[in-house]
């Protein structure tokens, strides 16, 4: 969290809405300690899985290529990275923007609908950075429920019809969901979809993880249910699939919602940084991106896997319970009472592993008995090693798990 500073400044109002992500911070704070610490905090790709050996091959061509690739591009996106969009994506140009990762996505898409106390509805728990670019434009949080099939579409209709507006936008990570590792099931896409027409609500579909499945394919995306629906925008980055450092990612959109993304971006940043789109480029004109992501998921499904087993190990008998994600990079654990994990995180960082505590990702007060693991990150050992630093800290400061 920061602080707004001077409180004698002429902030602007919405200043009091920005926030700041404690899982961004969790990266400043962690570079601060002096001690070995596992890091279970962040949603960092496991390095075996960035291609750094072709992506360092790519750049020494682009840099050798000389001034066109420190020029300015187009604000869309270079014309060789959308061609290589619209084969990955199967898309057609006219609705995509290229942008700064994911994040980029999310605030331009709040920047073009959310005003000033707009309800937008969110999963509970929900990704902190979304939930809090929403907060940047003075947007209101709706917290809807999550069970086994994602968020209670039933309960969003109940909360959402008790307004005296209905919301004006449905945030959803539908796969593989951020924090808690849970899927979306197709009948409740369906629904939410249906829901969203009947209210004249946009859908926000913010989908990091969705081609990074354990077993079989996940639901289709609520953007390719939707019809090309002009009131449904797909966020997409290449942050969990290629590399996070190179600030890459996509909206899908409308071309008429994205011709004022355009606009949105140019009063932004003009464009993405070039050479990383040229890498990107590069990268998947390769025509390795396949293989590519069937490695990544063996990798990520065995982490799940072994992460599974070390929680069970651990804590199997206390009465916690913890998410068996069918993709993606998270577990959600929740404890048996007292355990508070905000009040546990310092111990466990002295004691050596940093995770997520789970009132981070709320909107008011919950999730204090919850925290969040990235098992993407570390080999299976090492979160083991982790996990035991963990139920140390625990026992320590509360006598079982
Ligand atoms: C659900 C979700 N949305 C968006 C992002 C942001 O992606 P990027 O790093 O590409 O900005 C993340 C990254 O953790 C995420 O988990």
């Amino acid at each position: 969290m920061s602080e707004t500073g001077a409180a004698f400044l002429p902030y602007a109002a919405r200043v009091g809405g920005l926030n700041g992500s404690e899982i961004d911070s969790s990266t400043s704070l962690l570079q601060r300690q002096n001690h070995d610490i596992v890091r279970l905090a962040m949603g960092s790709p496991a390095a075996e899985a960035i291609p750094s050996e072709v992506l360092g091959t790519i750049a020494a061509e682009i840099v050798g290529a000389g001034a066109p690739t420190f020029d300015y591009g187009p604000t869309e996106g270079e014309a060789g990275l959308l061609t290589q969009l619209e084969r990955f994506t199967g898309t057609a140009r006219e609705r995509l923007l290229v942008t700064a990762g994911g994040m980029q996505g999310l605030d331009l898409v709040c920047k073009l609908f959310v005003d000033r106390g707009d309800v937008v509805a969110v999963e509970a728990p929900t990704y902190t950075n979304g939930s809090a670019t929403i907060s940047s434009y003075e947007g209101r949080l709706l917290e809807v429920p999550v069970d086994e099939d994602g968020m209670v579409v039933e309960a969003l209709a109940e909360l959402g019809a008790a307004l005296p507006r209905p919301p004006k936008m449905i945030y959803a990570i539908p796969t593989f969901q951020n924090p808690s590792g849970k899927t979306l099931s197709l009948r409740r896409r369906e629904e939410l979809l249906a829901l969203a027409e009947s209210w004249g609500a946009m859908v926000l579909e913010d989908d990091p993880y969705g081609r990074l499945a354990f077993d079989g394919a996940p639901p289709p995306s609520l953007v390719s249910l939707s019809d090309e629906a002009p009131w449904v925008i797909g966020v997409q980055t290449f942050s969990k699939i290629v590399a996070p450092g190179l600030r890459v990612g996509w909206v899908e959109a409308a071309p008429a919602v994205i011709a004022r993304m355009i606009d949105a971006k140019q009063c932004m940043d003009t464009c993405t940084n070039v050479p990383a789109q040229l890498l990107m480029e590069r990268f998947l004109a390769l025509g390795e991106m396949d293989a590519h992501l069937v490695r990544l998921r063996s990798i990520y499904r065995e982490r799940k896997d072994a992460m599974m087993a070390t929680l069970d190990a651990a804590f199997g008998a206390d009465g916690a319970t913890w998410t068996d994600p069918g993709g993606g990079f998270f577990t959600w654990v929740t404890f048996a009472s007292p355990v508070d994990t905000r009040d546990l995180f310092e111990a466990a960082l002295a004691a050596g592993v940093a995770y997520i505590p789970g009132d981070a990702f709320a909107a008011g007060p919950g999730f204090e008995d919850s925290l969040r693991l990235c098992f993407a990150s570390n080999t299976s050992a090492r979160a083991a090693d982790g996990v035991a630093r963990l139920r140390a800290a625990i026992v320590a400061k509360y006598g079982s798990g």
